[in-house]
């Protein structure tokens, strides 16, 4: 099985970047799907953020298979979530559509922050999970996961990033993800976390192909 090109099952710009960069030296051209022309509404109702990433990547495979495209190809994609330890893990695999899809971050960030007003710190424990999920070109399913722990903040943090980064407050660096640069933030996150896990499993299959 020869692997040449990676279809990255996302919308988002952003990420095909990030994983294009780290995947840079596997050789392998990686493109989203908008680029392979597959266009296709998928409904992410797994339970799991591992069975969300499958859905999608095996929704797209699906469609380039029938397109007659999937050779040489491996279908990724991602799904994520912040889950705050006080709040029972919420909104976890909601975090999307946490108070609606189409409603701001502004009031999302705001509103997880009323929810821990008079919380003390110890107890505002928090994480950024991501699971990638790939489908080879022979069938084959592969997921990692990755994760970064921190803290809800106490207010808005910062301007990069996106969603939840403002109010997530990381020890180690003394600031929220939304005052990290990208590049900071993609060596520690955990979308780079999974996306190196990914990697590694797909090296060992490259590898194993060979002998
Ligand atoms: P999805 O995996 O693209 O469906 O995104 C899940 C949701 O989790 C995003 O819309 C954000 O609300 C949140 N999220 C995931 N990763 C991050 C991050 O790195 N920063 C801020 N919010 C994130």
């Amino acid at each position: 099985m020869k692997i040449e090109r990676i279809v990255f099952a996302t919308g988002n710009a952003g990420k095909v970047k990030e994983i294009q960069a780290i995947l840079a030296d596997l050789g392998m051209e990686v493109i989203s799907m908008k680029q392979a022309g597959i266009a296709v509404e998928i409904e992410e109702n797994g339970s799991t953020y591992e069975e969300n990433a499958l859905i999608k990547s095996r929704a797209v495979a699906a469609c380039l298979k029938e397109a007659g495209q999937q050779e040489n190809t491996v279908v990724m994609s991602d799904d994520s979530g912040l889950e705050i330890d006080y709040l029972h893990q919420e909104p976890g695999i909601y975090s999307a559509r946490y108070l609606g899809e189409d409603t701001s971050y502004r009031i999302k960030n705001a509103n997880l922050l009323s929810r821990l007003e008079g919380v003390e710190e110890a107890l505002r424990t928090a994480r950024f999970v991501c699971a990638i999920a790939a489908v080879l070109p022979d069938g084959r399913e592969l997921t990692s996961r990755g994760i970064i722990e921190g803290r809800i903040g106490y207010e808005e943090k910062g301007s990069n990033g996106f969603g939840y980064d403002p109010i997530f407050y990381v020890p180690e660096f003394g600031c929220t993800t939304a005052e990290l640069s990208e590049e900071q933030k993609n060596q520690v996150s955990h979308r780079g976390n999974a996306l190196q896990a990914m990697k590694r499993l797909l090296l060992g299959i490259m590898e194993e192909q060979e002998h």
